[in-house]
């Protein structure tokens, strides 16, 4: 592998279940992202958005294919190591905002740097900024139970981009919020990720949100359309 791509993909395959219940997801992706991209991936439901950003988290296992990230060939790395990989370079927003229920605002946006051994009084410092920078300072010790659909998606960017991640991946982040406030989060998102000189992909229904990417990647039935 010659260039530096931060995300190369090269004949992806992923297939869900065994046998006569084998569903092929993903039929050959091909990609190449270069860092300080900013990407959108668009589609109809059920095309193979989520698995094809999971696969580029790390997140998950694939049957045919290659993949890179960070100039790193993570195609047979044990979970072990991949957990460790994601959590020094990758930041993930989920759709749903997969906030750990028994942690406040708070300590759920310093998880990240906490697993990396970053002195507490420091962590707290930088999930609080973020926090009031996206003005919900006061609900750093509430659980995501006492948190709106809205705070609960905040404080999920916030957790994704805290520790300045290399690359920021996002799940349709804003799926359950309205379309103002979906823009909002989404915008921040993008200016934080962009000051940062971080590589993003989002998934988005919101073809505004799309036309604010350098690129769209469409995929259609498990393969990009060009
Ligand atoms: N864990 C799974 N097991 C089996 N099938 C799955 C699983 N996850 C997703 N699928 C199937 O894979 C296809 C693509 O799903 P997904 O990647 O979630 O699409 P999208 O995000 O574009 O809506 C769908 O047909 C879905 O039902
Ligand atoms: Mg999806």
């Amino acid at each position: 592998m010659e260039s530096r791509a931060v995300i190369r993909a090269e004949g992806l395959e992923k297939v869900y279940g065994y046998g006569r219940n084998a569903l092929t997801v993903l039929k050959g992706i091909s990609l190449d992202i270069g860092k300080g991209e900013i990407v959108s991936i668009v589609g109809p439901s059920g095309a193979g958005k989520s698995t094809l950003l999971n696969l580029i988290g790390c997140l998950d296992s694939f049957q045919g294919g290659r993949l890179s990230v960070m100039d790193k060939d993570v195609t047979n790395l044990s979970v072990e190591v991949l957990s460790g990989f994601r959590n020094r370079h990758i930041g993930f927003v989920f759709q749903l905002h997969n906030l750990l229920p028994e942690f406040t605002a708070l300590e759920n946006i310093m998880i990240p740097l906490m697993i990396r051994r970053v002195r507490r009084g420091h962590a707290r410092g930088q999930a609080l900024a973020l926090l009031d920078r996206f003005q919900i300072a006061d609900r750093a010790h509430h659980k995501p139970s006492e948190l709106s659909g809205g705070e609960c998606q905040r404080v999920a960017v916030a957790r994704a981009i805290v520790g300045d991640p290399d690359i920021i991946l996002a799940d349709e982040p804003t799926g359950s919020l309205d379309r103002a406030n979906s823009r909002m989060l989404t915008e921040t998102l993008l200016e934080l990720g962009r000051q940062k000189g971080a590589t993003i992909v989002i998934v988005t229904h919101d073809r505004e949100i799309a036309s604010q990417t350098g690129k769209t990647i469409s995929l259609v039935d498990g393969k990009i359309e060009s």
